[in-house]
């Protein structure tokens, strides 16, 4: 068995993200989640549902005992405090397992016109935030993996590949299904992908700015 503490379980990745892991019988999952009745009628045998708040390391560290991976699917302009709060409630566990949703772009890794587009999208707090939660997670002992999308769409479709750290992103788009499919992949193969930092795109997206934006 694999217990896996889903962070920010009602997100939208996050909730495909759920219903891939737990195709896997192997799978328990702790869904954790600010407002948790949203989430009520997702309790069953394999699923338990808990309040509270990633921002909270007393809250996350009463939701990690007897967890083997942490899934955080987060967000805001608090995103570097949540990072630091989920390093220190993991090193207080004694967890290693982290795999994090950051976003393309914190490492000005994105080439081109689409590149400048997204910086010109993405500058005034979000990307520096997110560049700043990353490095919370690089400069941790974890056993983290980072995910950094493209551009999310609600296709229908698991269609995607990777980029490494250090490499330029690749294309303008990728579906939260297909991320929700990553990250079911990941928790799979526990040894995969240790301390690496994936862009992830639809192949042959390339363009100036994803395809549903004129
Ligand atoms: N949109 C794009 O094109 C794009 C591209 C690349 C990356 N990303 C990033 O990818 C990530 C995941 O995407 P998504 O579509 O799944 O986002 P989402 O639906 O906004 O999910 C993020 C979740 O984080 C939760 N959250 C935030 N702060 C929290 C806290 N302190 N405690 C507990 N939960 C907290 C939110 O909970 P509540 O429901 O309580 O607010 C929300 O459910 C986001 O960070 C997003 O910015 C987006």
């Amino acid at each position: 068995m694999t217990n896996v503490l889903v962070l920010g379980a009602n997100g939208k990745i996050a909730k495909l993200a759920t219903i891939q892991l737990l195709a896997d019988q192997n799978n328990r999952l702790t869904l954790f989640l600010r407002n948790s009745q949203r989430l009520a009628d997702a309790a069953n045998d394999r699923v338990k549902v808990v309040d509270g708040d990633a921002a909270k390391e007393a809250d996350l560290t009463a939701a990690m005992a007897g967890i083997d991976a942490v899934y955080a699917n987060l967000a805001g302009s608090n995103i570097e405090d949540e990072a630091k709060a989920v390093v220190a409630a993991m090193d207080a566990s004694g967890l290693k397992r982290l795999i994090w949703i950051s976003t393309l772009g914190i490492y000005d890794e994105v080439p081109g016109a689409f590149g400048k587009w997204n910086h010109q999208m993405l500058d005034g707090g979000y990307l520096q935030t997110y560049a700043a939660a990353a490095k919370v997670i690089e400069d941790s002992d974890l056993d983290y993996t980072i995910v950094r999308p493209a551009w999310l769409s609600n296709k229908n479709e698991v269609a995607y590949e990777t980029t490494q750290k250090g490499e330029p992103f690749k294309g303008t788009e990728v579906s939260r299904k297909s991320i929700a499919a990553l990250v079911a992949k990941l928790v799979a193969a526990p040894t995969k992908a240790i301390r690496e930092s994936l862009g992830v795109n639809k192949p042959n997206t390339d363009g100036d700015k994803p395809a549903w934006i004129k």
